[in-house]
């Protein structure tokens, strides 16, 4: 099963997520090729892959710039309204055995996690669009990383949260994306 992995990260959060995902997958026995969101130049096929993991740090309720960027790109790629390939069709049919798993690191210091449910979702609909099966959807708490947002990891909705994603966060991941892949991947013989 061949894996695409896109992440974005400012302030290194999502990073360490993705290092851990990365790793996951590896352990599970798929090829994954891991690349950091940027809009031009990419090369990449969506559909030469089985599964494609998203993920990005939270900014302003959504996708952290660089992130939006790349997936603006790709639908533009997609789409023969805008010169591209013509893989996104009305209606959005239903691809067999396409799936897609999207995560997130959120501060929530201010509405919790709905304020890091319009980016997960976000990231979600080009895939959706494509006719991908979304097959999870990852939380993760993650500190703000700047000084003047400091007080945001104390005294926010999620409570204290600094340091993490801890070791504990990043072991829960591992044991998620194993899951996951036990769940879609093909088996390696045929069923009797
Ligand atoms: C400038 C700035 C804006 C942020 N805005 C939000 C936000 O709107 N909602 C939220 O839940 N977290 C917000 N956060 C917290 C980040 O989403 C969180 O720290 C995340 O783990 C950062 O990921 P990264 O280190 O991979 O970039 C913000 C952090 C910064 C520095």
């Amino acid at each position: 099963m061949k894996v695409l992995h896109v992440f974005h990260s400012q302030t290194g959060n999502t990073k360490k997520v993705a290092q851990t995902i990365e790793k996951s997958v590896i352990e599970s026995g798929c090829k994954i090729t891991t690349v950091q969101a940027k809009a031009k130049g990419d090369p990449i096929q969506l559909m030469d892959y089985d599964l494609v993991l998203i993920g990005s740090g939270v900014y302003g309720w959504l996708p952290g710039k660089p992130m939006m960027d790349w997936l603006a790109e790709r639908a533009k790629e997609s789409m023969t309204e805008f010169g591209g390939s013509g893989i996104l069709k009305p209606g959005s049919p239903r691809l067999l055995n396409k799936y897609v798993a999207i995560y997130c690191t959120f501060g929530g210091s201010h509405t919790g996690i709905n304020e890091a449910i319009p980016a997960v979702k976000y990231m979600g609909q080009l895939f959706d669009h494509l006719g991908f099966t979304i097959a999870a959807e990852w939380y993760m708490p993650g500190a703000y990383g700047v000084p003047k947002l400091e007080h945001h990891n104390t005294q926010g909705r999620l409570g204290d949260i600094r340091n993490r994603p801890n070791e504990n966060d990043l072991n829960a991941m591992a044991e998620k994306v194993k899951g996951l892949i036990a769940s879609i991947k093909p088996p390696t013989s045929p069923v009797e």
